[in-house]
């Protein structure tokens, strides 16, 4: 497979370029190296650096209606899918359970409910993602697999020594990325449902420089400051910002994010975020996924003064 190659810190960069150029496949994953990460093309372009390296496939489902997610080996359909597309789904080798979504995330754990449609009978899996390999059972805990590029994009950020504060860490993915593949001293991981805290513990077991805490984002408290935070909870980050900034080092990074309309983007996010920090610099905005018609899920980088 034809790839365009670059060190892991430039990688949104060129995945951006790509995008641009219309020369990303899609019908291939990124390959991650030790220290460069290699983008499947379906094109060449001038001026990049092309090699040959072997790239996994992405097995698309086929549905009749809806759309559908695949977390480790279950599938999650949409809930206006159709119950006969789950007998045809499970004559893939690597799905063994279907499930339907009955609503949308809620409450504050931001769980969902979900059907059991065919396959074995359960609902705990093992995901892999980003090199990493996560125990969840999504009916109980927050994940998405869609979050995985924004993952790695924030991951290639981190540098050697930072010590990292993930709020809102749910079953440790964003941790667990970072820990594959930066280089940080320290990584501290705050989720409040006690069934993520749990599956973050089974998952970071190999990590020794991953602490994991079940409590409140907003009343923790730590020994020291972080270089950078992570507030991956778009419906409500700002209720969470007077913490993050006792929590945060002069100068230090804060990944904010949100849910947004197109035409808001970024300032009702910049005005959320004034309300309780009045000198910051943002260095990037990025757009990661649609979260329901007309609205997507953006973050904010911004260096606080
Ligand atoms: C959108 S999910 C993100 C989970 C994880 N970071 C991921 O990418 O899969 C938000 C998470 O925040 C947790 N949460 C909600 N309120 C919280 C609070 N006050 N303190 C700590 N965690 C909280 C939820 O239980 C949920 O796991």
């Amino acid at each position: 497979m034809k790839c365009a190659k670059t060190l892991k810190k430039n990688a949104e960069k060129l995945k951006q370029k790509l995008i641009t150029a219309k020369a990303l496949s899609r019908d291939y994953k990124a390959h991650i190296g030790k220290n460069h990460i290699y983008f499947p093309i379906s094109k060449e372009i001038k001026g990049l650096d092309i090699v040959d390296k072997k790239c996994e496939k992405i097995e698309k489902i086929n549905l009749n209606s809806g759309s559908y997610d695949q977390v480790g080996d279950i599938v999650i359909l949409s809930q206006d899918a159709k119950k006969s597309d789950a007998k045809e789904i499970l004559k893939r080798s690597n799905i063994k359970v279907v499930l339907r979504r009955k609503g949308n995330y809620r409450g504050e754990f931001r769980t969902l409910k979900l059907e059991y449609l065919a396959g074995e009978k359960r609902k705990e899996t093992i995901h892999k993602e980003n090199g990493v390999q996560m125990k969840l059972n999504p009916e109980e805990v927050y994940f998405s697999p869609r979050l995985s590029t924004e993952r790695y994009r924030v991951t290639t950020q981190v540098k050697e020594g930072e010590k990292v504060l993930v709020l809102f860490s749910g079953v440790a993915p964003y941790p667990l990325v970072i820990a594959k593949h930066s280089n940080p001293k320290l990584i501290v991981a705050v989720e409040k449902n006690p069934i993520g805290h749990k599956y973050a513990v089974m998952n970071c077991k190999k990590y020794p420089n991953i602490e994991l805490y079940n409590e409140d984002a907003k009343t923790f408290t730590y020994k020291e400051k972080f270089d950078r935070i992570l507030m991956p909870l778009p419906k409500s980050a700002e209720d969470f910002l007077d913490n993050a900034k006792k929590l945060l080092k002069k100068n230090g990074i804060i990944h904010f994010y949100d849910f947004l309309s197109e035409k808001d983007i970024p300032n009702k996010s910049i005005e959320k975020i004034q309300k309780h920090i009045k000198n910051f610099k943002i260095l990037h905005v990025a757009k990661c996924g649609q979260y329901g018609p007309g609205k997507l899920r953006i973050c904010l980088d911004i260096r606080v003064n």
